[in-house]
């Protein structure tokens, strides 16, 4: 079977990061996402994973120079164009050839969701598409689906107002799709999935869902991709990668709770660092103090960062004390 990734969005959420790595790229401890996404599509039997790629390829050709990730043969696919969500499938899988059933992720979630469960379902019930739904608590900023009591998908409500809808189970982002979903999205124009094409097959009454209560996070934002990474070192899943990446240099008075420090990156003396994550290759100083940041730059000695996100060539001056804050400011930047 094959995958279609969608990895061609900019990341504007996740800047000043993103500037230099695109979203996918980025490590969840020490791995970077997308080989997490592959590892799993990989042990669900997926031969193949079709990069649906616009925004910065380059850094995806470079990260897997043998054309393959955790074991599957990789297919870039990159549009001339951002095409939106549905487009971006369109295109990929039109440019891989893909004619039998297929999976669609969007590259910016990670979950324990069992995806053969997922295929099982769909064929189960001779769906054109079948979505993966994940329960929130507060719906009100997602995209909530109604499904009725045998899978089948009867609406689609984009950001609720409360007692618009009794669903609490939201689109999360993994699909299986029939190649006949292929015919239904115009080539080379901008389409949402999840606006156009998802709302015609509810019309059609070929669109399944299955709703599952398997660890779930969308990685899009600093918060959840701070989480995202605490959550592979805390025991929070099944599985638990060491919080230290290889080559990294920790001083032996620096302390470091619930944090991860990335390959490479150095911690000095006496410096604090608390639900944070050092990415690779980033230096923290001496006596600094790091409470629930992400940092991919430098970090002067006496600094003091809370909530802030440290870009990849920033330099934080010595003695800062920063409350979120990001560095450089985004906002300033084109
Ligand atoms: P933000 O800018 O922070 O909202 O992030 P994003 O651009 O990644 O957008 P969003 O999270 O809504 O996108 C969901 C998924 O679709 C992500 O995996 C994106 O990489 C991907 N995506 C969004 N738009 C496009 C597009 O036009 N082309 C391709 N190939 N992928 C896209």
């Amino acid at each position: 079977m094959q995958a279609v990734i969608l990895v061609g969005g900019f990341g504007t959420r996740l800047r000043p990061l993103t500037f230099a790595t695109p979203k996918p790229l980025l490590p969840i401890a020490n791995v970077r996402q997308l080989e997490h996404l592959i590892a799993a599509l990989g042990s669900a039997g997926v031969t193949r994973a079709v990069l649906a790629l616009g925004f910065k390829p380059e850094p995806f050709f470079q990260a897997f120079p043998d054309g393959t990730c955790a074991g599957v043969d990789l297919h870039y696919a990159v549009e001339p164009e951002p095409l939106d969500t549905a487009g971006a499938v369109g295109f990929a899988a039109r440019d891989a050839g893909i004619d039998s059933t297929f999976i669609v992720m969007n590259g910016d979630i990670l979950s324990d969701l069992d995806l053969a469960a997922l295929v099982a379902f769909h064929r189960a019930r001779g769906a054109e598409g079948t979505l993966h739904l994940t329960p929130v608590e507060d719906p009100t900023q997602y995209g909530v689906v109604e499904a009725d009591a045998d899978g089948w998908v009867r609406r689609f409500v984009e950001k609720p107002q409360p007692g618009e809808t009794e669903s609490r189970v939201i689109n999360a982002g993994t699909y299986v799709l029939e190649p006949s979903v292929l015919d239904r999205i115009a080539p080379m124009q901008r389409v949402s999935i999840e606006r156009v094409v998802f709302p015609a097959m509810v019309a059609d009454g070929c669109l399944a869902a299955l709703a599952t209560d398997d660890y779930w996070i969308d990685t899009g934002r600093p918060d959840t991709y701070l989480k995202a990474n605490l959550d592979l070192v805390d025991g929070t899943r099944s599985l638990i990668l060491s919080s230290v990446g290889a080559n990294a240099r920790v001083s032996a008075t620096a302390s470091v709770t619930h944090s991860v420090i990335g390959e490479g990156a150095t911690v000095d003396d006496g410096s604090v660092i608390i639900d944070s994550v050092v990415l690779p290759g980033a230096r923290v100083g001496s006596s600094v103090r790091l409470e629930r940041s992400l940092v991919m730059g430098t970090v002067g000695a006496g600094a003091s960062l809370t909530d802030c996100v440290i870009g990849v060539d920033a330099v934080v001056a010595p003695g800062s004390q920063l409350v979120a804050a990001r560095v450089p400011d985004p906002a300033t930047m084109g």
